[in-house]
């Protein structure tokens, strides 16, 4: 089994993908600076509180641990915030991103799987989006996760190391039995804005339902979390196998629309969606769905819930057992 460093797992992504990790026996350790994630997340024992800027203490950790793999989940993730202030994505996600690859070059550690995002595609000419699509990033968000990736690609040329850029579409669901799920603060994903809003009857905002879709209202590809945790397991098979360095999409292969989550909320909770119609979102696209045949093909991962019902189930599960103690934090 590896034993493998996790960068962000105190966050959404990370925390659940460390628990499927430690589930099959694969030794984990945690470092998370606690900016955006928390620590009844990860188990006290494998945490390290630190910034990813502290490059003598990644080298120090990886000297002493022996790590065969890094998962590499640590960034901010607002596209909004990142357009207010770029400077604070260059340098979290981008300088932070230079500290740990440079402590892994310091230590010989040559495996890494990234959270890349479908953000670094920006506004698609085609869907479903393939990988040979140009990168075009339309907020420091996503430019921040392109210019890792293109890092990536120099760290393989001159020092060996092998990664896999995964790119996600919409992370999505939870883990309502090993007490995860989504806690974002603030929150900006539909599902559980649209659970909320049937708890506190405050009207959540649609943003645009003039787009050139069925139902006029914006269509993404929603992926579930545990289906994000197999997909990197998947990746760091592949590095461990001594396989090259690759980038790909992460994906179920079909949308739903703004309004087909909400009426799946709907029906999942037995309760409307207070919800008003806004103007469009400056930056977002009518339809971002995944071509997900090369992930399929190459590293032979395939989401497995793919229906819409089961995945606002399972994040609903969470905010009925856990929702509670985001407002205790
Ligand atoms: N959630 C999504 O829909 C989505 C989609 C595409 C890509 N991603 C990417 O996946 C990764 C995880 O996303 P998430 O939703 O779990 O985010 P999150 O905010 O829940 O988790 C990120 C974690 O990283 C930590 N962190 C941030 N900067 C750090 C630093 N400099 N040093 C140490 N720790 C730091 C935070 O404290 C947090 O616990 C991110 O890289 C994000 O860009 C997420």
């Amino acid at each position: 089994m590896p034993k493998v460093l996790v960068t962000g797992g105190a966050g959404y992504v990370g925390s659940h993908t460390a628990h499927v990790l430690l589930r099959k026996g694969t030794e984990v350790v945690v470092v998370d600076d606690l900016s955006r994630g928390y620590r009844h997340n990860v188990d006290a024992a494998r945490l390290h509180v630190r910034p990813l800027a502290d490059t003598d203490f990644l080298v120090s950790l990886m000297q002493r641990e022996q790590f065969d793999a890094v998962l590499h989940f640590a960034a901010y993730a607002l596209v909004g915030e990142s357009t207010e202030k770029p400077e604070l994505y260059f340098r979290n996600n981008v300088a932070g991103t230079v500290s740990l690859l440079d402590a892994m070059s310091r230590v010989g550690l040559r495996r890494l799987v990234f959270s890349s995002t479908c953000a670094v595609y920006g506004e698609p000419l085609v869907v479903p989006i393939s990988e040979d699509l140009p990168k075009a990033p339309l907020s420091p968000y996503g430019e921040s996760k392109a210019i890792v990736e293109t890092m990536l690609s120099w760290m393989d040329r001159g020092r060996g190391m092998r990664s896999v850029s995964l790119r996600y579409f919409n992370a999505c669901g939870a883990d309502p039995e090993a007490g995860l799920g989504e806690e974002h603060d603030p929150e900006t994903h539909l599902i559980p804005l649209l659970l909320r809003a049937t708890m506190t009857g405050q009207p959540i905002t649609i943003f645009g339902d003039d787009y050139p879709t069925p139902d006029g209202t914006c269509v993404r590809d929603y992926i579930h979390v545990l289906d994000l945790a197999e997909a990197h397991i998947a990746a760091l098979d592949w590095l461990m196998a001594d396989k090259p360095s690759g980038f790909f999409n992460v994906g179920t292969g079909s949308g739903y629309s703004v309004r087909e989550v909400l009426a799946a909320v709907e029906k999942i909770v037995g309760k409307p969606v207070p919800f008003r119609i806004g103007p469009r979102r400056a930056g977002d696209s009518p339809v971002l769905v995944a071509n997900p045949a090369k992930i399929q093909e190459t590293l032979g991962w395939k989401a497995r819930y793919t229906r819409i019902e089961d995945i606002v189930s399972m994040a609903w599960e969470f905010e009925r057992k856990h929702g509670k103690r985001r407002t205790a934090i």
